[in-house]
């Protein structure tokens, strides 16, 4: 059964050589065409292209002048906890900083939830993520720090969505308090065996409070071999070894980079690692935004995601993100919609999601708007109209 969808305002391909805009795109850009259409066929892309030469179909749904967009790919969050923690942010915005040891108040309501519990929670927050245009999205583990209560978060996380994250090293658990290289050594060893066969990645966080530089390299190192692939919690609160380490491992992706040092901003930049900001976190925190605009002229490859966890961030909302990345960040509203679908594609290492060129998964956005820069020009405002994942329409 193929479907046309004509009559689209604005077609975000992300696929340069169709780029019909007025600035120039190249490997990795934005690109957009107008008055144009798409046919889903067997649940990829089959055709883009103008409105007025569309092949026919089965089914026709007409756009209205909408924008098309990709589907969002959120590369960032932490969606198996039990409990939330609204006094916590409440406390933040009377003046409490941040700190990593939040995390300690999830993991006993994490370890005190039943599987059925933590599964319902996913599962609301996945449909709260669909809803809202998000088709792909990358899942940690890390409020068990037990080796089962671990497991059981890769493997209900594993139900939901193929980009599951192995984060046991999140923080040092109580019970290791005095000892954290006992910790160190349960992630690397019986919980990573426990974990990896569940999860594609290995994450760290990297950050004081949580592991120094040597313990997150052994952990990635312990994770790699296991046959995961890195991906670090990198210069969230401090100007850390983080980025530093993620490139020297050739990890996917440096997630928070809100602390940079000019020789952080240079290794991103001559590295595959993508650079993932999550503005919401320093909306959440009130920490200062990261210098996005410096990142791109530098070269780097830059991801948004959402890091939607009870903690320092408790939002799924990618349009957020976007309107984020553009005011507080200074990315064109291009780069910023770019970074939410491409570039999260690119800190997943996927190439069949984030783009619509033909043979892409058919993940589509349709919003209330004609183009994609309503989505910062209109913010707070529910602009998702219809949402295809796989070439089904599921919002
Ligand atoms: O990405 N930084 C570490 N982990 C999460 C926060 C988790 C929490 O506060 O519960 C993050 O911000
Ligand atoms: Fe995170």
């Amino acid at each position: 059964m193929s479907v046309l969808i004509t009559n689209i305002g604005e077609l975000v391909t992300n696929q340069p050589e169709r780029d019909a805009g007025p600035d120039p795109g190249g490997p990795g850009a934005f690109a957009a065409m107008a008055g144009a259409a798409l046919v889903i066929d067997e649940g990829r892309v089959a055709w883009t292209g103008p409105a007025s030469r569309a092949p026919a179909a089965d089914e026709m749904a007409d756009a209205d002048g909408r924008a098309v967009l990709p589907g969002f790919v959120d590369s960032h969050a932490h969606l198996v906890f039990a409990g939330e923690r609204g006094a916590e942010f409440a406390a933040r915005m009377a003046g409490q900083p941040y700190r990593a040891g939040g995390i300690r108040t999830t993991v006993a309501a994490t370890r005190n939830a039943s599987d059925d519990q933590l599964r319902a929670n996913l599962r609301r927050l996945a449909a709260e993520m669909l809803a809202q245009g998000i088709t792909t999205f990358e899942c940690k583990s890390g409020y068990g720090l037990t080796v089962p209560d671990e497991a059981r978060s890769v493997s209900i996380a594993a139900e939901f969505t193929p980009e599951v994250t192995y984060l046991g090293a999140h923080v040092v658990p109580p019970e290791f308090d005095g000892n954290p290289g006992g910790y160190v050594d349960l992630v690397c060893g019986e919980m990573l065996d426990a974990c990896a066969p569940h999860a594609q990645w290995v994450d760290v966080f990297c950050e004081q409070g949580a592991f120094g530089r040597d313990e997150a390299a052994a952990v990635l190192a312990a994770g790699q071999a296991a046959g995961l692939r890195p991906r670090v919690h990198a210069n969230q609160l401090t100007a850390g070894p983080g980025v530093q380490l993620a490139v020297q491992v050739g990890a996917a992706s440096a997630d928070h980079c809100s602390n940079l040092a000019g020789a952080d901003v240079e290794a991103l930049a001559g590295s595959d690692t993508v650079a993932t900001l999550l503005p919401g976190v320093e909306f959440s925190t009130r920490h200062p935004y990261p210098d996005g605009r410096g990142l791109l002229d530098a070269g780097a490859t830059v991801a948004l995601a959402t890091d939607c966890n009870p903690g320092s961030c408790f939002s799924s909302s990618m349009p957020l993100c976007i309107a984020l990345a553009v005011r507080e960040m200074h990315l064109t509203t291009r780069e910023a919609v770019w970074a939410a679908t491409a570039g999260g594609a690119r800190a997943l290492r996927r190439s069949d999601v984030g783009h619509l060129g033909t043979g892409a998964r058919a993940d589509l956005v349709m919003i209330d708007g004609p183009s994609h820069a309503y989505l910062a020009y209109r913010p707070g405002v529910p602009l998702i109209a219809a949402v295809w994942r796989a070439g089904k329409r599921v919002a």
